[in-house]
């Protein structure tokens, strides 16, 4: 395709010397070797999650790449193969780090661990969520689709694992229509009439993903901690922030390693 010709022109421009001094092609925002990154991948929003997932949760986990301390690396977990990429937040920028990791690096299992503020009376603080669906206000699908409004979807075969592995290690998901909105600070949106539609929560990401994976024809799956709750106000204190998030950890690590 056109792009993919573009990052190659763009990758030709960055080619790098690593310190050992060997000859490396990067694309412009992630700096590492083609086989350097694998093909499954946990994308959190946060650069220091990706650290922190690397450090905590995977075995032999290197760093591949800092540009713009957009950090990414790769280890194992189980014995696979897995990398995890700070992808920035909104659909602009995920958008840039899923394109490079599909097209240039062959990325294609991708799931993201990211946080939702919660939008429903059934969804509370600490509850694990998965995105089937991601409606989004984004200019992405208009752009595509001109007055089709394209729905992006999580892949099945990783939204069954997922929800199975969630059953098995005993832990409460919720599932169904998330919205991944451009602006976290939005007075015009209405979110009492998303709520009444059943969106449970609210996000950044989720719909940019889904619908690149879509155009690649590879899998993706978004899960969220909820982080804040839009009805009560609450926010999770550290402890629960923490729980929460190795929940989620444990469901996309168990769920990435599935065939
Ligand atoms: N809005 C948008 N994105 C979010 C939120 C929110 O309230 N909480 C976590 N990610």
């Amino acid at each position: 395709c056109m792009l993919c010709d573009v990052i190659k022109i763009l990758a030709a421009y960055a080619t790098n010397r690593r310190s050992k001094g060997e000859l490396f092609m990067s694309t412009p925002h992630i700096a590492a070797e083609k086989g350097e990154i694998a093909e499954r991948i946990l994308l959190p929003g946060d650069p220091l999650r990706a650290k922190f997932i690397a450090e905590n949760f995977l075995d032999n986990a290197k760093e591949y790449t800092s540009i713009r301390n957009i950090l990414g690396y790769t280890g194992t977990y189980k014995g696979v193969p897995i990398s995890v990429q700070g992808t920035g937040m909104g659909i602009p920028s995920i958008s840039i780090y899923v394109h490079e990791l599909i097209h240039a690096f062959g990325c294609k299992k991708l799931i993201r661990v990211g946080t939702c503020g919660a939008m429903h009376k059934d969804v509370k603080l600490r509850d694990v969520l998965i995105a089937q669906a991601a409606s989004t206000d984004s200019s992405l699908i208009r752009n595509i689709f001109n007055n089709i409004n394209f729905c992006p979807i999580a892949d099945y075969s990783l939204l069954e694992k997922a929800v199975a592995s969630a059953r098995k290690l005993n832990l409460p998901v919720k599932v169904g229509n998330v919205i991944s909105v451009d602006r976290f600070y939005d007075k015009d949106i209405d979110n009492p009439r998303l709520t009444t539609y059943g969106i449970l929560g609210v996000e950044m990401e989720a719909a940019g993903l889904y619908t690149l994976a879509a155009e690649a024809h590879v899998r993706a799956l978004a899960l969220f901690t909820v982080s804040d709750h839009l009805l009560t106000g609450e926010g999770c204190t550290v402890e629960e922030r923490q729980t929460s998030f190795q929940d989620m950890m444990k469901i996309a690590l168990e769920t990435i390693i599935e065939e």
